[in-house]
């Protein structure tokens, strides 16, 4: 199993979440992990190195920090610019067909909040919908997200558990989701 991570925040330098559970995938090793913000500060994505990328992985994971309820742009970008007709969908399309398609998500938000009677009325998974639509359309198999809420409150302690947590979910995410 061949587990690509997609990192996707523009601002890493001054992320905590999102580069330490980078950090600590790197640290990891058998995982490729990809900065999309570094790999094209200017937003212009090479779409057939993207393609090429996919199709040398199984799993691949989207890691970012909820951005008004969604993806950050970039990776928007990215699904509009490399997920094409007769690559992942469409006559030959089938490239992604099979491949495990799973996300990991950082939110400033509580988990309380994230519920039907809290704050955000909707539940992550809810909010992830777009994505499992997607992971569907190509055939792919959409995996349950990992997530970190309430990011302004969390120790150190707890962000140390939460990088083991995460790279148990890469390897095994139907046991790791929370
Ligand atoms: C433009 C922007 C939009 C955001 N939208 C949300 C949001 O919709 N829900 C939420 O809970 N947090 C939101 N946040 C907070 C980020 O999710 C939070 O800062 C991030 O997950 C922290 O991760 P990091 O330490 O890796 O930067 C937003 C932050 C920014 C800058």
């Amino acid at each position: 199993m061949k587990i690509l991570v997609i990192v996707a925040h523009p601002d890493l330098a001054s992320s905590r979440i999102n580069k330490a559970w980078m950090r600590e995938l790197q640290r990891h090793g058998r995982v490729t992990v990809h900065d999309l913000y570094q790999a094209y500060p200017s937003g212009n994505i090479d779409a057939a190195h993207e393609q090429s990328l996919l199709e040398q992985h199984d799993r691949i994971v989207f890691q970012f920090p909820l951005y008004w309820y969604s993806t950050p742009p970039l990776l928007k970008e990215w699904f509009d610019t490399v997920l094409q007709a007769g690559f992942a969908y469409g006559p030959g399309g089938d490239k992604l067909q099979g491949k495990e398609i799973g996300a990991a998500v950082s939110t400033y938000g509580t988990a309380a909040s994230y519920s039907p009677a809290g704050a955000n009325r909707f539940t992550i998974d809810e909010l992830l919908r777009p994505l499992e639509a997607l992971a569907r359309y190509i055939n792919a198999d959409y995996l349950p997200p990992f997530s970190l809420h309430d990011v302004s409150n969390v120790t150190e302690s707890q962000l140390e558990q939460s990088q083991t947590n995460y790279l148990r979910y890469v390897d095994a995410p139907h046991i790791y989701a929370n």
